[in-house]
């Protein structure tokens, strides 16, 4: 049956890791530890803004979560480098299994929506650049309603603007927090565990699905 697909965009089909290349010409051997400081700082602030209510677009969380980072850390990045940097957050790489496997699922039927944190013109850049924003049918920014995922209103406001039901769409992740804000209103949920080494919350709610990569979740939504 065709049905709704909500994607998660950054670490689920944008790979957030991009930026280490980057940043071993700044910071060295220490690039893929910043990376990943750098994501999980990200992330805080806008869970943070999200439950004080003090609402400042993902871009800005972004940058605040570099410039954090590189004092905690203790490797300076200078001005010119920190914006090379941010740049080339709106260029960040798909992973490589993504463009096939929705190509796939929109040649199947399927409505397929990009979901994000992100600002519009950051998604629409970024899904450009990695040459997959013509799977989509339309991006659900939450800047639309200022606030964050996992915010309950963000996963409704979803809903509403893609007219889909909450157990008649699919939200897909590859970030735990997410897939539980969705199933938190209902959703139907598909972890993508592109490693072993991620781990799913110990809470009381799973996902519905789980796949090692895209491409799985094409096939079992083919067949
Ligand atoms: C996204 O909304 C959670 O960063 C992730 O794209």
């Amino acid at each position: 049956m065709p049905q709704t697909f909500a994607f998660d965009i950054y670490g689920t089909l944008i790979d957030t890791a991009g930026v280490t290349r980057s940043l071993a010409t700044m910071v060295g051997d220490q690039a893929t530890l910043f990376s990943s400081r750098w994501r999980d700082k990200q992330l805080e602030y806008s869970f943070r803004r999200g439950l004080m209510r003090d609402y400042v677009d993902f871009s800005v969380c972004t940058r605040q979560a570099l410039e954090f980072t590189s004092a905690q850390l203790n490797l300076p990045i200078s001005d010119t480098a920190a914006q090379a940097l941010l740049d080339e957050y709106r260029r960040l790489p798909a992973f490589v299994d993504v463009p096939t496997a929705l190509q796939q699922l929109k040649s199947a039927g399927h409505r397929l929506y990009a979901f994000s944190n992100g600002l519009p013109d950051d998604l629409e850049a970024l899904l450009e650049t990695a040459g997959i924003r013509h799977a989509f049918v339309d991006i659900v920014s939450v800047h639309e309603i200022r606030t964050f995922k996992p915010d309950p209103a963000v996963y409704r406001h979803f809903l509403t603007r893609s007219g889909a039901t909450a157990d008649g769409c699919c939200l897909v992740s590859s970030n735990p927090f997410d897939l539980l804000g969705g199933k938190a209103i209902g959703m139907r949920t598909a972890w993508i565990r592109r490693s072993d080494a991620n781990h799913f919350d110990p809470w009381d709610r799973r996902p519905d699905l789980t796949f090692a990569s895209l491409s799985e979740l094409q096939q079992a939504f083919s067949e």
